[in-house]
C-alpha cells in the first residue's frame, strides 16, 4: 500500500511553502501520497509587517501563548510520515507553529508518528527548535529529521535585508545592492535532494542513519558564533517579554526593544564573540561539541 505523508506548515511569503514543495517533490514523483495543508490563523497576521505590528507580537511568541487557527481538516486519521514546517520568530517558534503543534487536529495524527521538521530562517533557529523538539515530545511525536535552512549573508547584512523584505512584503534587493533576503533561490531548490533521501526510509519504514545522511547533505545550516548569540539572547528576550506584558506602557517597552535589538547586534554582539573567541572557546572544545550535538540531534 502506498505511503502516506502529511506535510503540514504555515508561511506568509511562502518561502517555506517552497521548501516543502521541493522536498515533497521526489516523494510525489515516486507515487506517495502526499497531502499538503497550509494552515491559517483566524486572525491571519497580515504581511506585509508594520514595524508596530512586527514587535507587538514579541512578547507572545516568546511566552508561547497560542492563537485560534482555522479548522484543520485532514484526509486521514494516520500518517507513515509529517514533513513539519516552522518558523523561528523572535528566537522562538512562530505563533502560528506553537499554535499548531497545540492543536487537537495535528496532536491526533503526531502520537507515534514519524515527525521531520524543517525551516526557512533568517538564520537564528536554534532556540525555536528546542521549544519544536519540546511541543514534538508532549505530542509523543517520534522526531526523525531535521532540515533547517537560513540566510548564509552575514548576520548584520541578512538583518537589514530581512526587514526590507518582512516591512516591504518583496524578496528583492535593498536599494538594487544588498544580497537578496531569505533563504537563497538556489538552497530552496536544492531541498529536493533531502527529499531523495528521505524516500528510501520512508519506503522502509526505517528512520536509523538518516539525520546522520542529512547532516552530511548540509539540510541543517549550524553556525557557532550564532550559537553563543542566541545562547545569551534567549534568556533576556524572556525578560523583555515578561516586561511588556506585565506594564502599563506595552508600547514603550516594544520600543525599547527595538533598540536594544539594534544595540545588541552591532555592539554587543561583536563583543561577545570577542570574549568568547579569546577566553571560552579555546578551553571548551568538549563543551562546544556537546552544545552543537544538542542542537542537531533529534531527541
Ligand atoms: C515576527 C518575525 C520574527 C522573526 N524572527 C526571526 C528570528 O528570531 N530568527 C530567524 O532566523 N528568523 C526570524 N524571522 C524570519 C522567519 O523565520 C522566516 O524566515 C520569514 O518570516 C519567512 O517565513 P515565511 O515562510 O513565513 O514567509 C522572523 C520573522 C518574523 C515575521
Amino acid at each position: 500500500m502506498s505511503k502516506k505523508v502529511l506535510a503540514i506548515y504555515y508561511s506568509q511569503s511562502g518561502q517555506l511553502g517552497e521548501i516543502i514543495d521541493n522536498i515533497t517533490e521526489p516523494l510525489i514523483n515516486a507515487g506517495i501520497a502526499v497531502e499538503k495543508v497550509r494552515i491559517k490563523p483566524v486572525n491571519d497576521y497580515a504581511f506585509p509587517w508594520t514595524g508596530e505590528r512586527f514587535y507587538d507580537v514579541m512578547p507572545d511568541c516568546v511566552l508561547g501563548v497560542p492563537i485560534e487557527l482555522e479548522p484543520i481538516v485532514l484526509k486521514e486519521n494516520a500518517y507513515d510520515l509529517i514533513i513539519l514546517g516552522y518558523q523561528s520568530w523572535f528566537l522562538s517558534p512562530s505563533i502560528p507553529s506553537n499554535s499548531l503543534l497545540q492543536h487537537p487536529s495535528l496532536k491526533a495524527v503526531l502520537k507515534d508518528t514519524p515527525v521531520v521538521t524543517v525551516t526557512g530562517a533568517r538564520n537564528m533557529w536554534l532556540n525555536a527548535f528546542v521549544g519544536i523538539k519540546k511541543l514534538l515530545r508532549e505530542a509523543s511525536a517520534n522526531h526523525v529529521g531535521n532540515i533547517a535552512l537560513i540566510d548564509e549573508h552575514l548576520n548584520p547584512l541578512s538583518y537589514f535585508t530581512i526587514f526590507h523584505w518582512l516591512l516591504g512584503g518583496k524578496k528583492t534587493r535593498l536599494w538594487g545592492i544588498f544580497p537578496f533576503p531569505g533563504v537563497a533561490d538556489e538552497d530552496i531548490r536544492r531541498s529536493k535532494f533531502f527529499g531523495e533521501t528521505i524516500l528510501p526510509f520512508l519506503t522502509a519504514g526505517k528512520w536509523d542513519g538518516m539525520q546522520e545522511k542529512l547532516i552530511t547533505q548540509k539540510a541543517v545550516a549550524y553556525n557557532y558564533s550564532l550559537m553563543i548569540l542566541e545562547a545569551k539572547a534567549g534568556p533576556q528576550y524572556i525578560g523583555w517579554a515578561n516586561k511588556a506584558n506585565s506594564s502599563k506602557h506595552r508600547k514603550r517597552v516594544l520600543s525599547v526593544f527595538k533598540y536594544y535589538l539594534h544595540v545588541a547586534l552591532f555592539v554587543g554582539a561583536p563583543i561577545l564573540l570577542l570574549i568568547d573567541a579569546i577566553l571560552i572557546r579555546p578551553f571548551s572544545s568538549q563543551k562546544v561539541k556537546k552544545l552543537k550535538q544538542n542542537y542537531l540531534n533529534l531527541n
